[in-house]
């Protein structure tokens, strides 16, 4: 069974200790982060062939205790795709897409809202918060809906409009933080301590790195249960890299996998505060001003900054970042050469592929997967192509004529 029996608890001055007691251990996730640690067996990973499961698929690999899953919502499963279109407009013949895009609200955020609402429905939490850039807050709004919890919900007040308007039409109460996102993370920690709520927040709540993992299993599995050679993520505030590095360790934990992949991260060029301190070889991510149309990268104080580090550079691998130009061509890429629709930080990874290339930390030929975690149904300001369609009376005939003159019948 796959209950923690420890935990690494890591405080902010980067020292960590490992402790037997989990409820001690999770206890001090107010001031650490808290990582669960399992007895780890061959045994706990799934052998029976891809199924309808999700997420829940590796529920042994996950802190659950017995009993049916009552989340209503699908999650996880997400396809890994090998497009031909892709493979050949970015060079790189061993080129896969793992498309979290297809969550119940369009990204990867669905797995850990999904865990911290599953265990709210078996703890009796009525009231679950988080402070989110925005997809989280989506992600959270409709989960809460569809498992009959309230949501409350810190976001900065610049704020996507269109995602706002979901959270709010999925019934959450929405809280609109004036001085941006880390002070909205700040409050929203605050308010779920006063008033005794499930704080989802990522990276905070443990529950969030343990769901985000799986989709580490599901790229083994997908791949025929090998390791690819290097994994492309973007990088907020860090937990979307750190839960893929967990899932990682813990194959080769469970003894069904032999090595770790190279981890990139990517950034905004307006935001990396994580690969500045890579590049400089601090530990410490020092604070920036976010300046990027990528919503989901833009934060300035990454939550788990410190880790993310860690975990880039025990991988052997490294941290690009990319200009806005570079993410919107990214997502016209995905859309026209994969059929991939992205939002801005959802198409990092295959920017970030690019840029990795050019900087000599990614090889064309190794085998390499890209996260593409948002979607741009979410953001449809962003689809403009600068394209027009054609337009015809209703005869075959003009429509014939139309389509010579694109030369494309
Ligand atoms: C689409 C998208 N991609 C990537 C990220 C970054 O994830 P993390 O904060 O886990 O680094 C986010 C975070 O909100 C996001 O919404």
């Amino acid at each position: 069974m796959g209950i923690p029996v420890a935990a690494t608890v890591t405080f902010e001055d980067g020292t960590s200790r490992c402790v037997d007691d989990v409820a001690q251990a999770l206890a001090l996730a107010d001031v650490a982060r808290v990582e669960l640690l399992y007895e780890y067996e061959p045994d706990l990973v799934p052998s029976q062939p891809l199924d309808q499961a999700g997420m829940w698929r590796y529920r042994d690999l996950l802190p659950l205790d017995p009993g049916p899953i009552t989340y209503p919502l699908p999650v996880g499963g997400t396809p890994l795709v090998a497009p031909p279109g892709l493979r050949q407009a970015s060079g790189c013949d061993h080129l896969w897409v793992k498309d979290e895009t297809r969550g119940p609200t369009g990204s990867n955020k669905d797995r850990a809202t999904a865990l911290v609402l599953e265990q709210a429905l078996r703890w009796g939490h009525e009231t679950v918060s988080c402070a989110s850039t925005g997809n989280v807050a989506v992600s959270l709004a409709v989960g809460a809906a569809a498992a009959g919890k309230r949501a409350v919900i810190f976001v900065p007040a610049d704020v996507e409009e269109i995602k706002l308007a979901l959270m709010l039409f999925a019934g959450a109460t929405v809280v609109k933080v004036r001085e941006g996102y880390v002070a909205a993370f700040r409050l929203s920690r605050e308010a779920a301590k006063a008033f005794g709520w499930c704080d989802r927040n990522t990276g905070v709540n443990p529950l969030t790195i343990e769901a985000k993992k799986t989709v580490a299993f599901e790229i083994w599995e997908q791949l025929g249960r090998t390791v690819p050679d290097a994994v492309v993520a973007p990088v907020g505030d860090g937990p979307t890299l750190c839960g893929l590095a967990k899932g990682f360790r813990e194959l080769i934990a469970c003894g069904v996998a032999e090595r770790m992949p190279r981890l990139i991260g990517v950034q905004a060029e307006g935001c990396q505060p994580i690969k500045r301190a890579w590049e400089a070889n601090a530990s410490r991510v020092e604070p920036v001003q976010p300046s990027t149309i990528a919503d989901g990268i833009a934060v300035g104080d990454p939550i788990s900054g410190a880790l993310a580090l860690r975990d880039v550079r025990q991988s052997g691998g490294g941290f690009v970042a990319v200009s806005d130009a570079e993410l919107l061509d990214a997502m016209r890429v995905l859309a026209t050469a994969a059929g991939v629709l992205a939002e801005p930080a959802g198409a990092a990874a295959y920017a970030g592929l690019l840029r990795a290339i050019e900087c000599g930390l990614l090889d064309r030929r190794e085998r390499v997967v890209i996260l593409v975690t948002g979607t741009l149904l979410k953001t449809p300001r962003f689809a403009r192509s600068g394209r027009v369609p054609v337009e015809v009376d209703a005869d075959l005939g003009a429509l014939e004529r139309a389509l010579a003159g694109l030369g494309t019948n």
